[in-house]
C-alpha cells in the first residue's frame, strides 16, 4: 500500500477568500485503536455522504499526513493502487457514490512524533493533540472544523502499561483482551470536528466529585494525573465547579455529557485543550500544591481551567466554520474566562492583569512585523496564529461590544448566538449579527475592529473655557504590513470628569466615530480633569499632555480603580523614559519625588485591596520600557530602571519595610484573592527593597526563603535572591535546587530566574544551563522557562552587544525547528521589535532573521514566521 512519497509540500498561502464549502461530510466515524510506542494501528469507518451542491465527480479528499496506509476500501470493496493517490499530505479517492462507508486502517509511530501533534507519548503514557490539525496525523479525514461528525472510539493496549483508556464523550463496554490486553469503548453523541478528538492511555490515578447541573443531572468529574501528583489536583477540581456554576448563571449554559475529564501531560505545546468532554492539559496549568505552586500559579490554573471548561460552548457546540474565524471560540472565550476571574477575585485587579498581558503581548504584536487582523486573511500554517491578537484582542472586541449593548442586550445576544449556532460551524459575522439583531444596534463600522490589523492611537485635547469643557478626541491607525490606510474605527469612550473635590458629572460612554470628535460639557464650576477609557474600554493608546498636578488627581481621586493604577503606570513610564534618555520632562527629579509620594498615599491605604496595591507598587520590567520607547537600547533602559527603583527606595524605604510586616500572613494557607493580595503586596515591597540590598534586606529575604511554608514566598524571596548580585545568591539558587530537583514544574521556576538573571556573565551561565540535567529541548515547558524566557525578558543578555545571545538563540530555534516547529516558530516572537533596535543591535538581529528566512529544510511554520519578520 502507499505512504506518502512527496509529503513536504512547498509552503502554500491559505486565504479567507477562497473559502469553499467540503465537498464531503462525515456523519459517523467509528475509530479502533490498537495502540503500541512504534506501531500502533488505526482502524476508521466514516460515513461519507456528498454535500448539497457538490458536483457528483467529485472526488473525496482527504487529509493524511506521516501516516502508513495499510489498507483501503469503499463500502467493504478493497481499493486497487489505481483507485486512488496520496501524495503531498493528501488523499484522494475518485468515483465515489453519493453516499458510503470508508474504511482505512493506517500505521504510525507516537514514538517518533516529537511535534506533539496527533498521537504522542509523554512520560510513557499515550495522548494526543489535534488542534490545529493533528487529525490528519492519526487517521485520514476532512481535516477541517466544518466537517462535524459524531464519534465512537475503541482502544486497545497492553493492560499493565496502560491500565486506564480515555475518550472524548460517555464510558461504553471495556474488558480484557487475550495477551495481556484490554479494551475500553467511548461514544460521544455531540456532533464534533476532528480538532475537538482526543484519546489517553497510561497508568494514571484519578481524583473525582461531582456536579449537579442547573436541570439537576449529576456529572462525574476526573482529573487524571500521573499517581505520584494526585495530592496536586484539587484546586482544578474546585476550579471545575465554581466554572460549571458561573456558566450557568451567567451565561445560562449547562454541561453536556455524564463525564468531564481533564488529564495533566507533561509535554505539551500550549496550555491546555478543550477536547470535548476530555481536556488535555499541560501538567503546567492544572498541578499546584502550596508547597509547589505560587499565588499566581492558583490563579493562572483557575482561569485556564475555566477557559477550557467555557469552550464546551463556544468552541464546541458552536465551532469555527474555518480557522480564520478562530476568534470566535478563543475572543470569546478569554473574555468569558476573564469576567469569571473578575467575579471570582477582584474585578479592579483582574482588570489591570489583563490589560497588562494585552500590552505586553498585543499592542507589541500589533506594532511590528507580525501584525495580523483579529480576523486574519490568510496563512501558510494556522499554527502560527494563536496569537494575543486573536486571543486577547479578540476578548477585548467582545468587551467593547457589550460596552456598546449593556449588560442586559448583551445577554439577549449570546443566548440568540447559542440557540440559533448550536451544533454548527459559525463565523465572526454570525457572532457580530446576534449581537446586532438582539440590540438593533448598527455594527457595520465596529466590524473593521476585526478586519483591520494595529492598535488605534487617540490624541486628546482640552479646552476650559467659562464653565464649559470641551474633550476633543482623535483616531489614527498606522499602517500594518499589507494596509496602509486604516478608516476611523467604532470605539467606545467609557469617561468621567474629576474636579478638585473628586467626581464631577456620572461616568458616560461616548461614541468616537469619526477621526476627530468634540465632546462638551456645561454649567462646571472649575476645569476638570478627564478619566478616559475607564476600565480600558478599548484597546488604544492615548496621547494626552497631563501636568503633574492633574496626573496627581486623577491617582488620588478617579472613581475608577482602573484609572487610578493607568496614571501611575503612565507617570512611572514617562518617568523611566526619560530617564533612558528617551523623552524630555521638565524637573525629573521633583517629578520623581510626586511619583513616589502619589504611590505611598495608595499603598498605605488600607480601604484598598491590598493585591490592587501590589500593582500599583510593581515597576515596569525592562522589556515593558522597551515596548514604550522609539528606540531600544537595552543598556541604559536598564541602567534607567536601576535608577528609578532606587530613586523610589529612597523616598519608599520606610514605608516599604513597614508594609512587608503589616502583610505577613500567618493563618493556613489558602490561594483565594484575600491572602494573595497581602502576600502579593509584601512581596512588591521586598522587591522594591531589593532594589539596592543591604545586608538587613538580604538576610530578610533569606529568611523569607528558608521560613517559607508557601511556594509563593519561596520563590518570591528566592528569586529577587537570583535578581541580585548578592554573595548569598549561589547559594541560594542551588540550595533551592536541591530541594525540588525531583518536581520539573518547581524546577521550572528555577529555570526562569536564571534566564532572566543580570551581571556581566549572565549569557554564559544560560549557556550552561542548557546543558543542565534540568534543561530538555524535549519538553516545551523546558525551552519556554530557559530559552523562552532569556528571550522575551532577558534585554540585556538576549540582546548583548557582541551578538552572542542572539547566536544561541538562533541555534536553539534552529535545533528545534528539526523537533518541534510549532514551538520554534514561536520562540521567534522575541524578536518582533528587532527593527525599533539601535542601529548596530538591529543590523546584527535583523541580518539574522533574513538568513532563517532563506535557510532550505525549515519547517512551514518557522519559515512563515522567519520571512514575516524579516520582510
Ligand atoms: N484551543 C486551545 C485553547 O485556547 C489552545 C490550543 C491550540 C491548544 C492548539 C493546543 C493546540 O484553549
Ligand atoms: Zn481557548
Amino acid at each position: 500500500m502507499k505512504t506518502d512519497t512527496a509529503p513536504q509540500s512547498a509552503p502554500k498561502k491559505i486565504f479567507l477568500k477562497d473559502y469553499a464549502k467540503p465537498d464531503y461530510l462525515v456523519e459517523h466515524v467509528s475509530l479502533t485503536f490498537a495502540l503500541d510506542k512504534t506501531k500502533t494501528r488505526v482502524t476508521a469507518r466514516l460515513s461519507v455522504k456528498r454535500n448539497d451542491g457538490a458536483a457528483a465527480d467529485a472526488p473525496l479528499v482527504l487529509d493524511g499526513e506521516d501516516l502508513d496506509l495499510v489498507a483501503i476500501a469503499v463500502d467493504g470493496k478493497s481499493l486497487g493502487e489505481d483507485a486512488y493517490t496520496y501524495e503531498h499530505n493528501v488523499l484522494t479517492v475518485r468515483d465515489v457514490p453519493a453516499a458510503f462507508t470508508l474504511e482505512t486502517e493506517v500505521l504510525i509511530n507516537p514514538d517518533a512524533n516529537t511535534k506533539l501533534s496527533g498521537l504522542y507519548i509523554s512520560n510513557g503514557m499515550f495522548c494526543t493533540q489535534c488542534e490545529a490539525e493533528g487529525f490528519r496525523r492519526i487517521t485520514f479525514f476532512p481535516d477541517r472544523p466544518d466537517v462535524l461528525s459524531t464519534y465512537d472510539v475503541r482502544i486497545e493496549a497492553d493492560k499493565s502499561a496502560y491500565p486506564v483508556l480515555l475518550a472524548n464523550g460517555n464510558p461504553g463496554d471495556k474488558g480484557d483482551l487475550e495477551n495481556g490486553r484490554h479494551f475500553a469503548e467511548w461514544a460521544d453523541p455531540h456532533p464534533k470536528p476532528a480538532y475537538l478528538f482526543a484519546l489517553v492511555g497510561g497508568d494514571l490515578a484519578h481524583k473525582q466529585d461531582s456536579f449537579t447541573t442547573m436541570s439537576g443531572r449529576e456529572v462525574t468529574l476526573q482529573i487524571f494525573v500521573q499517581p505520584h501528583n494526585l495530592d496536586k489536583t484539587d484546586y482544578a477540581l474546585d476550579a471545575l465547579k465554581r466554572s460549571m456554576k458561573w456558566d450557568e448563571e451567567t451565561f445560562g449554559r449547562e454541561y453536556d455529557l455524564d463525564i468531564f475529564m481533564i488529564v495533566a501531560v507533561d509535554h505539551f505545546n500550549f496550555g491546555a485543550m478543550e477536547n470535548k468532554g476530555l481536556n488535555i492539559f499541560n501538567s503546567s496549568c492544572v498541578l499546584a500544591s502550596e508547597t509547589t505552586a505560587t499565588d499566581g500559579d492558583f490563579e493562572l490554573i483557575e482561569s485556564i481551567v475555566a477557559h477550557e471548561y467555557f469552550h464546551n460552548w463556544s468552541g464546541n457546540r458552536v465551532t469555527c466554520r474555518d480557522w480564520f474565524q478562530l476568534c470566535l471560540k478563543e475572543g470569546f472565550t478569554v473574555f468569558r474566562d476573564q469576567e469569571f476571574t473578575a467575579d471570582q477575585r477582584s474585578r479592579a485587579v483582574a482588570r489591570i492583569r489583563d490589560v497588562r498581558r494585552l500590552w505586553q503581548r498585543q499592542f507589541q504584536e500589533d506594532a511590528g512585523p507580525l501584525a495580523h487582523p483579529v480576523r486574519p486573511e490568510s496563512y501558510i500554517t494556522i499554527d502560527n496564529f494563536y496569537t494575543a491578537t486573536v486571543y486577547d484582542k479578540g476578548a477585548e472586541l467582545v468587551r467593547m461590544m457589550k460596552t456598546l449593548l449593556g449588560p442586559e442586550d448583551f445577554r439577549k445576544a449570546t443566548d440568540l448566538y447559542f440557540d440559533r449556532n448550536d451544533g454548527t460551524a459559525a463565523t465572526v459575522e454570525d457572532f457580530v449579527g446576534a449581537m446586532e439583531e438582539a440590540s438593533g444596534i448598527d455594527l457595520t463600522q465596529f466590524r473593521r475592529w476585526y478586519s483591520d490589523a494595529g492598535t488605534p492611537q487617540i490624541s486628546a485635547t482640552e479646552a476650559w473655557d467659562n464653565g464649559t469643557y470641551a474633550l476633543t478626541l482623535t483616531q489614527h491607525t498606522d499602517p500594518t504590513p499589507g494596509q496602509d490606510d486604516k478608516a476611523p474605527r467604532h470605539i467606545p469612550v467609557r469617561m468621567g470628569l474629576i474636579g478638585p473635590d473628586g467626581p464631577m458629572v456620572d461616568e458616560k460612554v461616548l461614541q468616537l466615530k469619526e477621526e476627530s470628535q468634540t465632546f462638551t460639557f456645561d454649567g462646571l464650576q472649575t476645569k476638570p480633569v478627564a478619566s478616559l477609557f475607564r476600565g480600558f474600554s478599548a484597546p488604544v493608546t492615548v496621547k494626552r499632555e497631563l501636568d503633574t498636578e492633574e496626573r496627581l488627581r486623577l491617582i488620588a481621586q478617579d472613581t475608577d480603580s482602573f484609572n487610578r493604577w493607568a496614571t501611575a503606570h503612565a507617570f512611572a513610564m514617562d518617568l523611566l523614559k526619560s530617564m533612558a534618555g528617551q523623552q524630555e520632562m521638565k524637573n525629573s527629579h521633583e517629578a520623581l519625588i510626586s511619583y513616589a509620594k502619589a504611590i505611598e498615599t495608595i499603598i498605605t491605604d488600607e480601604t484598598l485591596e491590598p493585591a490592587f496595591r501590589a500593582e500599583v507598587l510593581r515597576v515596569p520590567t525592562e522589556t515593558d520600557i522597551g515596548r514604550a520607547v522609539a528606540q531600544i537600547d537595552p543598556d541604559a533602559i536598564s541602567e534607567a530602571r536601576r535608577k528609578f527603583r532606587r530613586g523610589l527606595l529612597e523616598t519608599l524605604k520606610g514605608t516599604l519595610s513597614d508594609l512587608y510586616t503589616a502583610n505577613l500572613v500567618n493563618d493556613d494557607y489558602d490561594p483565594g484573592a484575600d491572602q494573595a493580595g497581602k502576600r502579593a503586596l509584601k512581596n512588591a515591597a521586598l522587591a522594591l527593597l531589593m532594589a539596592e540590598p543591604s545586608d538587613t534586606t538580604a538576610e530578610l529575604a533569606l529568611r523569607q526563603a528558608d521560613n517559607a511554608t508557601n511556594m509563593t514566598d519561596e520563590a518570591g524571596a528566592v528569586s529577587l535572591l537570583a535578581q541580585s548580585n548578592r554573595p548569598e545568591r549561589e547559594d541560594a539558587l542551588s540550595r533551592f535546587y536541591d530541594k525540588w530537583k525531583h518536581d520539573p514544574l518547581v524546577v521550572n521556576k528555577w529555570l526562569v530566574w536564571q534566564a532572566l538573571a543580570g551581571g556581566e556573565d549572565a549569557l554564559d551561565k544560560i549557556i550552561a544551563l542548557t546543558r543542565h540535567e534540568a534543561f530538555d529541548m524535549g519538553n516545551p515547558n523546558k525551552v519556554r522557562s530557559l530559552i523562552g524566557a532569556f528571550a522575551m525578558e532577558n534585554p540585556k543578555a538576549f540582546h548583548r552587544a557582541d551578538g552572542a545571545g542572539y547566536d544561541l538563540f538562533f541555534e536553539k530555534v534552529r535545533e528545534l525547528d528539526k523537533r518541534n516547529p510549532q514551538v520554534a516558530a514561536r520562540l521567534l516572537t522575541a524578536t518582533e521589535a528587532w527593527r525599533r533596535l539601535e542601529p548596530k543591535r538591529r543590523d546584527m538581529l535583523g541580518s539574522r532573521l533574513k538568513a532563517l528566512a532563506q535557510e532550505d529544510g525549515l519547517s512551514n511554520n518557522t519559515f512563515e514566521m522567519a520571512e514575516r519578520l524579516s520582510d
